[in-house]
């Protein structure tokens, strides 16, 4: 007898024979890819959930590790392993019935929770929003071992690795500026704490987190009108998982109790109260308290430049021929400069060019694709424009000794938003009111003044020009590239 065709059986043993081999290898296929290291144990702290557990290799078989079993012993304790308001680290935190759980016999250790969580509403200006927003017991618990062996049993169902855990509404989310120079941006701030000696090469030992989790939102609706959040997340991270409301739900209707291996817990309104905030008006602000290296950002830069097809390297050096870029909003329809001040400023940086050689980029970012974008603003020593999300590509600029934020306001009028961004960064900032040019520690107070929003913002496009000169001759001295 011949060989008989392979039968339907055969041909699907081949395939899970094949996906198995597939999988065993896929830790060597996203090393290559993964600048961040995989999530290993880091030497901060080893895992706190499985300290015995060894890497598959190959020859040992076990049951998934789906379950904490305290069995009859002492329910384990949530730790705070760093913490300011609005942004916590938490081993072991736990979740039952849509509440979530800190488990210690020492709650005098445990921050106020109002620092932790928020019922996560929207935020309204007024103290009566501001009571309105304070977690109760239906949000947030402390309970002692004893009160949480009655409450949860014998065990929890484990969420295993570093998990983003975000208690905010949709009001801020979906707009590029608050997901990726607030929410991104502080989470990483308050993360990378742990490795507070990340090199300029942004290489770190933190394990990369497996997921974010949203408390409040539809999955439909983290996404901002400019799709950029979108390239953010799938470029820094590129295998974060993002859960939502119904997943949410999901748990909280099980009736069983779940435990977080480590949280890093975002909530905007628990940030508010906070001194840094106050000044600054940024959720991202508080964490800046907490312990972080100069480079701290670049884990996160590098892996978005490299994604755009640039080495992170790009935008270094301050001999190299500088490369300046007006984001213009002239065709916006809101907050535009006076159409010929716009066009005597693009004279003056076109000047620049022919003088001095440097590159002059005049853009409309709708124009442009995303990739384009973040190449372009990863090459950019001196960005400008009228204050807007356009800005927001500040975050993707090699921060060195003549990287500049130039910002045009309506005489009179600030916000902190891309200032303290810039800062944050370490780069140097300045707004303008017309031909009056002002920087940290000389900045105004936050104003909103009529004209603000409108079309009319005039500039002195020389005095624009001229500070560039001075940025890129006078400061740009020093090598440090
Ligand atoms: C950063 O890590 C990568 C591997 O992930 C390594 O190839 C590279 O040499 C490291 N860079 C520095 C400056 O340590
Ligand atoms: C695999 O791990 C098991 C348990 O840790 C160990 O006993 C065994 O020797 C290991 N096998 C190989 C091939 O390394």
């Amino acid at each position: 007898m011949g060989l008989a065709p392979p039968t339907l059986r055969e041909i699907l043993l081949v395939c899970v024979l094949l996906t198995g081999v597939y999988l065993v290898f896929v830790p060597e296929t996203r090393e290559r890819f993964f600048a961040v290291p995989l999530p290993l144990p880091s030497p901060v702290s080893p895992s706190p959930l499985e300290p015995e557990s060894e890497p598959f290799n190959g020859s040992t078989r076990q049951i998934y590790n789906t379950r904490m079993s305290w069995e009859t012993s002492q329910v384990p304790q949530t730790k705070i392993i760093a913490h300011v308001p609005g942004w916590s680290i938490i081993d072991r935190l736990y979740i039952y019935k849509g509440v979530v759980f800190i488990v210690s016999d020492e709650p005098h250790k445990i921050p106020q929770l109002s620092a932790i969580y928020s019922k996560g509403v929207d935020i309204e200006v007024g103290e009566e929003a501001e009571l309105a927003r304070l977690p109760d017991d239906s949000d947030i618990r402390i309970i002692s071992t004893v009160e949480a062996r009655e409450l949860f049993g014998s065990g929890a169902q484990i969420l295993d690795g570093v998990t983003y855990f975000v208690n905010d509404p949709p009001q801020f989310v979906r707009h590029y500026y608050h997901w990726a120079a607030e929410l991104w941006f502080g989470f990483w701030r308050a993360y990378s704490s742990l490795d507070p000696s990340i090199p300029a090469s942004g290489n770190t030992s933190l394990p990369a987190p497996r997921r974010m989790l949203f408390t409040r939102l539809d999955a439909f609706r983290w996404r901002d009108y400019s799709t950029m959040n979108q390239w953010v997340v799938r470029s820094s991270f590129p295998d974060l998982t993002m859960e939502f409301l119904d997943d949410w739900d999901d748990r909280a209707k099980m009736q069983t109790p779940f435990v977080f291996e480590r949280v890093v817990l975002a909530d905007r309104s628990a940030a508010m109260p906070a001194l840094n905030y106050q000044r600054y008006q940024r959720t991202a602000a508080p964490a800046f308290a907490l312990p972080g290296s100069a480079h701290w950002w670049l884990a996160i830069r590098n892996n978005v430049v490299r994604f755009a097809g640039l080495e992170p390297e790009v935008g270094a050096g301050t001999r190299k021929r500088p490369v300046i870029t007006y984001i213009s909003r002239q065709a916006w329809g809101r907050r535009m400069l006076v159409p010929a001040d716009h066009e005597k400023l693009v004279r003056e940086l076109r000047k620049l060019e022919v003088v001095y050689g440097y590159e002059v980029n005049v853009v409309v970012p709708e124009k442009m694709t995303r990739l384009e974008q973040l190449q372009l603003a990863a090459r950019t020593t001196i960005l400008m424009g009228v204050h807007g999300n356009g800005l927001t590509s500040l975050l993707w600029m090699k921060p060195n000794a003549r990287s500049t934020v130039i910002e045009f306001f309506y005489p009179g009028g600030f916000a902190h938003d891309y200032e303290y961004t810039t800062r944050a960064l370490g780069m140097t900032h300045y707004g303008f009111w017309d031909s009056d040019a002002f920087t940290s520690p000389d900045i105004p107070l936050p104003a909103y003044p009529e004209g603000f929003q409108g079309n009319s913002i005039p500039l002195d496009g020389e005095a624009v020009a001229a500070l560039c000169i001075h940025r890129l001759r006078l400061e740009g001295e020093v090598d440090d590239g």
